[in-house]
């Protein structure tokens, strides 16, 4: 869908992925504080010939949670299997999961805060005695075993850690959140991309493409690909600056890397709330995309670069939205300051 750019560019593309995606921490550009205390965790555990501790990996997509999954996996020897909170529907299949796990490996629950609350209860003593109860057998012979499960390290990821219930979130020994990336990292992590495609960039093609993608590591590489497209098909194949600039320009995203959907909604909150406070149901209705998308997808990067703000009411526009869309607040109705 042209009209939702967003979510298209922030879509995983698995072959793509597993091109691109870092396999260690040493090609994992940015984020250094996690980076650091996530390094010396595995260090000091395989030190001590011991497992890692369980790991909460959060943040908005595509920022490189799946990928410190896998690094964290493949640092300690472990194998990673690899499931997501909304797939495991049954008990048996958490069971089954957590039977399977050798030794050191790392299960990786992907959407955690969205797993069932009564799955989420067998996890409790899996993740802090390794102990499995289960059920077996129905009726009167129903009995309750418990199994003994190796030493392995659950990594949960979410986009939505306030979701998560107090008991969860306290059994995991680490907590980390992944922030937008910085320029500079988005300018090496295109530089990177481009050489691992071929794609033969300037550096103020790439500073152009670092700097209109949302901070977010995988909208750069899928406009990266985009952008080779447009290269190839209406210049020599080099992307430079203008090139990447005439790119962009056609796949609907401004100078400050804001896209259709993001002025939908700065707009919808102006001109159809008077500006604010709206709630994010009203607000999803009004500019027909789902709440969740509109919370994880969107808001968090129009919170950060300052043109909404989130109330105890609901959502405001600030004045940077009005700018932005050439539009002035009713009198009486100024953009509050907060
Ligand atoms: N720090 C990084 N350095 C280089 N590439 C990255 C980094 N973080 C993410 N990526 C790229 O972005 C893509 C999306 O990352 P992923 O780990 O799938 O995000 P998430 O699981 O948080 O949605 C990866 O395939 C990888 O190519
Ligand atoms: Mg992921």
């Amino acid at each position: 869908m042209a009209e939702r750019p967003v979510s298209t560019l922030n879509k995983p593309d698995t072959a793509l992925e597993m091109t691109l995606r870092p396999s260690l921490f040493s090609d994992f550009t940015g984020q250094p504080k996690v980076k650091e205390r996530l390094e010396i965790a595995v260090t000091a555990a395989r030190q001590r010939g011991e497992a890692l501790d369980h790991i909460l990996l959060s943040g908005p997509p595509g920022l490189g949670k799946t990928t410190i999954a896998n690094i964290l996996a493949k640092t300690m020897g472990g194998n990673l299997k690899s499931t997501s909170g909304p797939t495991i529907e049954k008990a048996a299949d958490l069971a089954g999961l957590l039977t399977n796990l050798e030794a050191g490996d790392v299960l990786f629950i992907d959407e955690i805060h969205r797993l069932q609350k009564t799955i989420e209860e067998y996890l409790y003593p899996a993740m802090e005695d390794f102990k499995l109860d289960i059920i077996i057998d129905q009726g009167p012979n129903a009995r309750s075993v418990r199994l003994n499960l190796p030493r392995f390290t659950l990594i949960g990821a979410t986009t939505r850690s306030g979701l998560l219930t107090a008991p969860l979130l306290t059994r995991f020994g680490m907590r980390e959140r992944l922030d937008y990336y910085g320029i500079e990292d988005m300018e090496k992590i295109v530089g990177r991309s481009a050489r691992l495609l071929n794609v033969e960039i300037d550096t103020q093609g790439a500073h152009e493409i670092a700097r209109r993608s949302r901070g977010t590591p995988r909208i750069a590489n899928n406009v990266l690909r985009r952008v080779r497209d447009y290269a190839q098909v209406r210049h020599d194949g080099r992307i430079t600056e203008d090139v990447a600039d005439r790119a962009l320009a056609m796949l609907e995203i401004d100078e400050n890397g804001l896209d259709e959907m993001d002025k939908r909604i700065l707009e919808a909150i102006i001109t159809k709330f008077g500006g604010g406070p709206v709630g994010v149901s009203s607000l999803a209705v009004a500019v027909g995309e789902e709440s969740d998308t509109l919370e994880e997808v969107y808001e968090p990067y129009l919170i950060m670069e300052g043109y909404l703000k989130r109330t105890s009411q609901g959502r405001v526009a600030t004045e940077l939205s009005y700018k932005k869309l050439g539009l002035k607040a009713a009198a009486g109705n100024q953009p509050k300051l907060f």
